[in-house]
This record gives C-alpha cells, structure tokens and sequence, in this order.
C-alpha cells in the first residue's frame, strides 16, 4: 500500500524514494508583529516546509497572531531583543509599521538576518490576502462547474414529487369525500416539502462561502448532508454505504467548506467504484484530535501518481466528469482549518483519504484572521 501527504510548497517524492541530494535546512523566520497582517503572514509561512517560523513577539498579550501561533506551536517571546537574540533568524519581518521598532531592528539583528519591514511587509500581506481571494474563487468556480453535472440527478428528484402531486391534484378535482379530499391534501403538503428540501439543499451548496465563517462543525452531520449533495453528481445505487460514527465529532472551520471537501471526496471516491463497490466513512476523535476517513473499494491510484493527484488541473477523467481542482481546493480548506490529509492507496483494491483536525477544538475561538 502506498501512502502519501501533501505539502503546499514542494510535491514530496519519498513514495518513490527519489529525494535528489541534500535538503537545504530551512529559512529561519521571525514574526514582529501578530495583528492580522502578522497572524496572515503565520499562517501562510507555516505551510511552506523549507519556512521555519522561529517566533512571534507582540506587544499586546491578546493579539490574534499570538493564539494562532500557540495553535501552531510556534514560540512566543515578549520582547523582541529575546526572540532574535535565541534563535538567530536568518529573517525578520517586522508587521507593526512603528518606525522606531524599524531602527530598533537594525541595532539587535546580525549582519547575515535580513530584515523586511514598513511598505515591503505590507506588500507581502496584501499578495497573500489576493492569494486567499483567488483560492476563493477557485473553490466557487470549482463547485459551480460540479454544479453542472447534478442536473439530471436534480430533475429525477424534483420530477418524482411533482409528478406525484400531479396525480394527487388530477384526484382532487373529481374528489367528493371531504376525508379523502384532506388525506390527499396533507400528501401533496409533503411532496411540495420534499421538493423544497431538495432545492434548500441545493442553495445552501452553492452559495458563495466566506472565508470568515468559521465555526465548530458537526462532522457526522456534515457527512450526511454531503452524502445527500453527492447524490446528485454520482449514482450511489450499487453503492453499499458503511458508516462508523464516534457521537459528537466536531472540527473548527467554515461548514460550507468542510461540506465541499466531503462532497468531493464522496464524488470521487463514488467514480472510483464505476458505481458499484463499498464506500466506508468513518469519524473518531482520538487523544484529541479528529480523524475522519472516506474509503473506497474502486480502482485505486498508481503510486506514480500519487504525489501528483493533489496538483491543480490533475484529473485523469474526462472532460465533463472531472476539473482537476477538487482535491487542490480540498487540500487548501483543510490547510486553512490547520488540518492534514494523507491519502493510502492500492490499484484495484482502493484508497482511503484521510483527513486530521487539530484537537482541543471546544476550547478555541473562531474566526480569528
Ligand atoms: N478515491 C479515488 N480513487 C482513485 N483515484 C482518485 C480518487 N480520488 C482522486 N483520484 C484521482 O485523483 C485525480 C484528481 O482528483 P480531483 O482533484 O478530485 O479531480 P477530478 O475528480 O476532477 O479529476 C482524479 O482524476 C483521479 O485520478
Ligand atoms: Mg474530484
């Protein structure tokens, strides 16, 4: 069986064991600073594995970056003087826009740390905010696109009701028996309900998510609505469906989203089977953290292409069937929830994705950056 995780910045190779020469040690990193340009400069650094963040200091003990950074395990210092002072960064990159914090700099770092402050800070800041608008909208375009092939599904549900209730109407018309008329009425209540559930559903996917949603999210509940959302893309018939369920499993992050990265992972695990096979989902928390896993019994992923299926526009489907952008967008929701996913595969017998949130989760806040 072949494992892999991805990392944003660099495809890893170790499936095929072809790591070339040595690694550089990593670029050691200081944050000045953790309002919302520090906590995004966190953020954006942490998921870059030749970036160590070595630090981050604030003056105020309550700044955003500063939670962000206990999340992430990245050390906090009071003072500035200590942060460089112990751990020598090659890079400091002051947030605070004071102009005496910038002279203070160039008095405590050593000639080899180069230091970005003022104008190049705040430019960095606004390309990493542009980066997180665009995957935005990558995400939105992505899901519209899949939209598109949930139209058959979608008639066959919303034509059955109607035609039902056309039939209970058709009765109506001719029904004398006042009991009878009732009966039918409440049944034609219920079909118009059916219908209008379908299309809250449907709504409800495809409106356009924002990033400063966040939330505690019920991870069961969450499965099975996208359950009920990938049937419209996938036939799930053939499909046997397992789920092992651990009561109140919950991750923080915007439930639109995690409801995306279900429905994909569902949909292409569905496509996999070529509409027959099990598909398992499986949720827990364990010391802490939550782990939830979709599993399928298709045809596997060859572990050449294992470190490529996380790459945009990758997709060996058809055009029509897939974009390639699912488990690209899939790997920068969980990113943002400081999340992982690792995917195990063997062709012919399966894959199963699996997916990691943060633990102590009741005790954060949301919505933070
Ligand atoms: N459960 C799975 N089983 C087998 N192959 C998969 C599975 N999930 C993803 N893949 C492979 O990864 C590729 C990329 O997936 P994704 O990013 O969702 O794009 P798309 O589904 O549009 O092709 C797929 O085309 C497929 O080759
Ligand atoms: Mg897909």
């Amino acid at each position: 069986m072949t494992t892999f995780s991805p990392t944003i910045s660099h495809p890893r190779t170790e499936t095929e064991g072809t790591r070339q020469g040595p690694t550089p040690p990593p670029m050691r990193v200081a944050i000045i600073g953790a309002g919302r340009g520090g906590t995004a400069l966190l953020d954006a650094l942490h998921q870059i594995d030749t970036i160590e963040v070595v630090g981050i200091t604030d003056k105020n003990s309550s700044a955003p970056g500063l939670r962000r950074a206990r999340e992430l395990t990245v050390p906090i210092y009071e003072q500035v003087s200590d942060l460089i002072k112990s751990q020598q960064p090659n890079l400091v990159m002051d947030v605070t826009g004071d102009s005496a914090m910038e002279s203070a700099l160039q008095e405590q770092v050593s000639s080899d740390t180069d230091i970005v402050n003022g104008q190049t800070s705040r430019l960095l800041w606004l390309l990493i905010q542009h980066e997180t608008t665009l995957q935005t909208e990558l995400l939105q375009a992505e899901k519209l696109a899949g939209i598109g092939s949930f139209a058959a599904g979608i008639a066959h549900d919303i034509n059955n009701p109607l035609q039902l209730i056309l039939g209970l109407a058709e009765n109506l018309a001719e029904e004398t028996d006042l009991d009878a008329v009732h009966l039918q009425a409440r049944d034609i209540i219920e079909a118009v309900k059916r219908t209008t559930a379908i299309c809250r559903d449907l709504t409800s996917y495809s409106r356009r998510t924002s990033l400063r949603q966040d939330g505690l999210i019920s991870v069961n509940a969450k499965l099975d609505e996208a359950l009920k959302i990938a049937r419209y893309a996938v036939a799930l018939q053939d499909i046997e469906i397992r789920k092992y369920y651990q009561p109140d499993v919950v991750a923080l992050g915007n439930p639109d989203q995690l409801l995306h990265v279900f429905v994909n992972l569902i949909t292409n695990a569905v496509q996999a089977m070529e509409h027959q096979g099990v598909l398992t989902l499986e949720t827990a928390t364990i010391d802490g953290e939550t782990r939830i896993r979709v599993s399928d019994t298709g045809s596997g992923i060859p572990p050449e292409l294992l470190n490529r299926i996380f790459d945009p526009f990758f997709t060996t489907k058809p055009p029509g069937k897939g974009t390639g952008l699912g488990l690209y967008n899939i790997k920068n929701v969980i990113h943002h929830m400081h999340g992982t996913i690792t995917v195990e595969s063997q062709v012919e017998r399966g894959s199963t994705f699996t997916l990691t949130f943060p633990g102590d989760t009741s005790r954060r806040e949301g919505g933070s950056s």
